[in-house]
């Protein structure tokens, strides 16, 4: 059996601590609860002592949590600090008090204006206290990252021995290369007395964006809990995200010998609850859960994906609770995703009128960023309106505008391989090619009906007309259009119920 890594979430505390993503303690409970059904070891539930409201949350979680998982609050080593979160946990079944100080040279001299000796004093006095009212309490050495190393060490066994069950190691600004951390955790191990009897616990800042990176040597290097928040939220560039530390491991458990006992099928939900609360977007190519994490763009990923989905993706989107794989239709999508793309809406088709299928789709997709399936629908009919048609549509020409007297230069194709042209004004383009269309067609009917909708999503939509035409006997023709340009579609519409007309009324 691998080792267990704990996961320790810290979205409720040091994640809030992200610029605007402050939440009330109703929506802390909403992602607390995800966080229990995801099965995280310990929750950060906040710092009890910087509000009432983050007391509040600290205490109310702490009820809801029950055994499912430690309730954690947050101090400083200063005696007020502790007393008030040891009172916040109460209602806690296994509550955490994690206390501790700054250690690096640079806290150490110009924030807490300490020596060595005196913060080595102060961080047992807290650890002692706080074990005065829990029994399990974490020790932080912040700014660890950048500590001296042998000072590191004396205060950790300091800690250790006053009483600590855990000890947290931060590189609380980012600042370390994967090795370097890792070294730092292999040489505590070494060199701490009673190091083996507690938890080695990583807190990783992304300023370098290493976190998960330096989270993952730390844990090849002997740490058992890692610190984590969803969407990698946090002060500054962010923590380190709990989705990617959990699948990382779950990837590579064997070569780390580690694993978790997070449900990763809950990953994807807790990533949406917690921006969908915080208002904090997820960049679409955020590892395992951004919208383009399991989406394929280019032709030649596509038909790898098409024959073996792990040709180009290392994780199963079921596994993290995604909804599958996307193949994205656009310009570069090559014949095998259009194909299964079209069969999965129900469309076959032989080899030839595919390849007319195709080229329809490239000028389609050379005009839009996405071809959605509505466009492809479009594309289809579009396809049985022009093989069907007594007259075709080659080009349209309008000019229009403010002064200009709207004008209209069309050019069709009959059945024959016959071509005319003609030009017309109208009250705007739309009047002036249905006219250019009438100069040629020569079939009498009045415009009953006109109507025009876009037929995907963005300001590149395909725009389908329809349009409802009466012949001189009373008969109606309904024509539909689509394109890009409103006039062509108009255009298309118009010749498709004139063509059924003459079809209908030469039969
Ligand atoms: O980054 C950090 O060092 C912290 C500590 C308070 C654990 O958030
Ligand atoms: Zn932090």
């Amino acid at each position: 059996m691998t080792r267990k890594i704990n996961i320790f979430d810290t979205t409720l505390r040091d994640g809030e601590q992200s610029p605007g993503a402050s939440m009330n303690t109703e929506e802390k409970l909403i992602i607390a609860r995800q966080l229990i059904r995801m099965n995280v070891d310990v929750i950060e539930a906040g710092f009890p002592i910087s509000s009432p409201g983050d007391f509040k949350s600290v205490e109310e979680i702490g009820r809801i949590a029950g055994d499912a998982c430690t309730v954690c609050g947050l101090t400083r080593a200063v005696d007020k600090d502790i007393e008030v979160a040891a009172e916040a946990l109460r209602t806690a079944k296994r509550p955490r008090i994690h206390t501790g100080l700054g250690v690096s040279p640079s806290h150490l001299r110009d924030k807490l204006h300490l020596t060595e000796d005196e913060a080595i004093e102060r961080a047992v006095r807290a650890v002692k206290l706080a074990r005065n009212f829990v029994d399990d309490v974490e020790f932080y050495a912040e700014d660890a990252g950048r500590a001296d190393q042998d000072f590191l060490v004396r205060i950790v066994e300091a800690a250790v021995k006053a009483g600590a069950t855990v000890v947290n190691i931060p590189d609380t600004t980012g600042y370390n290369l994967p090795w370097a951390f890792g070294a730092r955790i292999a040489d505590l191990r070494e060199r701490v007395d009673g190091i083996e009897d507690v938890t080695i616990s990583v807190h990783t800042h992304n300023d370098l964006g290493m976190a998960t990176a330096l989270a993952i040597e730390a844990v090849r290097n002997g740490a058992t809990q890692v610190e984590c928040t969803i969407n990698g939220l946090g002060e500054r560039a962010g923590n380190t995200a709990l989705e990617e530390v959990v699948m990382a491991i779950r990837m590579h458990g064997e070569e780390l010998d580690a694993h978790t006992d997070i449900v990763t099928q809950e990953l994807t939900r807790a990533s949406k609850l917690v921006s969908s609360i915080t208002g904090m977007t997820v960049q679409a190519n955020k590892a395992i859960v951004g919208a383009n994490a399991f989406a394929h763009s280019s032709g030649i990923h596509q038909d790898g994906v098409l024959k073996a989905r792990d040709t180009y993706e290392i994780i199963d989107p079921a596994d993290v609770g995604a909804g599958g794989s996307q193949i994205i239709l656009t310009a570069r999508s090559g014949h095998a995703a259009l194909r299964h793309r079209m069969g999965e809406l129900g469309f076959t088709f032989t080899d030839e009128e595919f390849e007319d299928i195709y080229q329809a789709f490239l000028e389609v997709a050379d005009k839009k960023k996405e071809v959605y399936d509505e466009d492809l629908e479009s594309i289809v009919h579009e396809r049985e309106r022009v093989s069907t048609a007594v007259w075709n549509l080659d080009a349209v020409q309008v000019s229009c505008g403010f002064p200009l007297t709207p004008t209209a230069t069309i050019t069709l194709t009959n059945m024959g391989g016959e071509t005319f042209t003609a030009c017309a004004y109208g009250t705007g383009p739309i009047d002036a090619a249905y006219k250019a269309v009438d100069q040629i067609v020569a079939v009498a009917n009045d415009l009953a009906e006109f109507s025009v909708k876009a037929v995907t999503r963005g300001i590149d939509a395909l725009g389908e007309v329809t349009v409802r035409v009466t012949a001189e006997n009373g008969e109606v023709y309904i024509g539909r259009g689509s394109d890009g340009d409103i006039i062509v579609s108009s255009t298309k519409a118009y010749l498709n119920a004139l063509n059924r007309l003459i079809s209908d009324q030469a039969r």
